[in-house]
């Protein structure tokens, strides 16, 4: 068989003011009323993804290297255990990890499909083009969409491994994730498989550090938030009369990121046709992350009917992989 260098193809399940009218919405609900917050996912502009991919490379920052070492020792487990032809990453700006998938896969001689699913149409056509070069023959199925809408255009996949990594589920509420798993479940059919990466929850001092570097570059990047709503909806946040907040929360198990006003402030913000009296010490929470234990994995899967195969964690137990099947 020849096997040559297939075209990606790009769906776009999102509107094309999708983003704009979300923001708008988000930002009425979220800092219109208190106690305030926004929803992470606003932070990865252009500048903010740049920041997040500093945060990766930080000392204090272990999830991403924790993941990387498992994903290296474990990826042939994975690929061989799943039995998977189609690979499905939900957020797809991890492309290193991906192809340890991908290698894993296409060495076994199944993988027939890859499809990547972002809300960034530029970052996902980068995505496609580069994997499209490099495993020929594989179809490359790009899909722009919300993870936490569009989950049931995968359904059309048979026999597939869905990678949900970096911990990014720690990001969503309880009642959100509950609902985000059940949605991911009903898209699987059984005998397809899922890959969850989860921080783990550990000891405070390394959790805090982890999200308070010495070099600053988390606070940066949590303050970015008011600077994409200065730059899309022409707000008028500044971002030095606010102070770093991060915490964290041992009842709910989560790091807790918020901004504090640190003087009474007005803040308007024309493109969402809102103005905001901000008291002294007044809040605004802008992402938690959420830790977990490997036990606490297993049963909020069982509870959408997906089964653990086997779960994996690193040298320091800092962080979980977890394959589970769709019973
Ligand atoms: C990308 C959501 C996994 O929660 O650790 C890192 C984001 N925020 N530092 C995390 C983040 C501040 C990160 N996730």
């Amino acid at each position: 068989m020849v096997s040559e260098v297939r075209t990606p193809r790009l769906a776009v399940l999102l509107e094309p003011d999708w983003a704009a009218e979300a923001l708008v919405a988000d930002v009425r609900r979220g800092l219109g009323t208190t106690p305030r917050s926004l929803p992470p996912k606003w932070l990865y502009d252009e500048r903010g993804s740049l920041l997040f991919d500093r945060i990766t490379r930080l000392p204090e920052y272990y999830p991403t290297e924790a993941e990387r070492s498992i994903l290296a020792a474990r990826a042939d487990s994975i690929a061989a255990a799943s039995g998977a032809s189609t690979l499905v990453e939900l957020g797809s700006g991890t492309s290193d990890k991906t192809r340890l998938l991908l290698d894993a896969l296409s060495g076994g001689g199944r993988l027939e499909r890859f499809v990547p699913v972002d809300v960034s149409e530029e970052i996902l056509r980068a995505a496609a083009d580069q994997i499209a070069a490099r495993y020929h023959g594989v179809a490359v199925d790009a899909v722009v969409g919300d993870f936490t809408l569009h989950l049931s255009h995968l359904a059309r996949y048979p026999n597939k491994l869905i990678a949900f990594l970096g911990g990014t589920l720690g990001n969503l509420y309880l009642e959100e994730r509950a609902a985000f798993l059940g949605a991911l479940a009903d898209a699987m059919s059984p005998g397809d498989h899922l890959l969850l990466g989860t921080d783990l929850v550990k000891e405070a001092d390394r959790l805090i550090a982890a999200y308070d570097d010495s070099a600053g570059v988390t606070e940066e990047f949590v303050k970015n938030a008011l600077l994409v709503l200065n730059d899309q909806l022409d707000a008028d946040f500044d971002p030095d009369a606010f102070g770093y907040v991060p915490f964290w929360d041992s009842r709910m198990r989560r790091m807790d990121l918020r901004l504090r006003a640190e003087v009474p402030q007005q803040v308007r913000i024309p493109g969402a046709d809102l103005q905001l009296e901000l008291a002294a010490g007044e809040e605004i929470r802008i992402e938690i992350s959420t830790k977990f234990t490997t036990d606490q994995i297993a049963a909020e899967l069982a509870a959408v009917d997906l089964e653990v195969v086997e779960q994996w964690t690193d040298v320091r137990d800092d962080f979980a992989l977890t394959l589970a099947r769709r019973g």
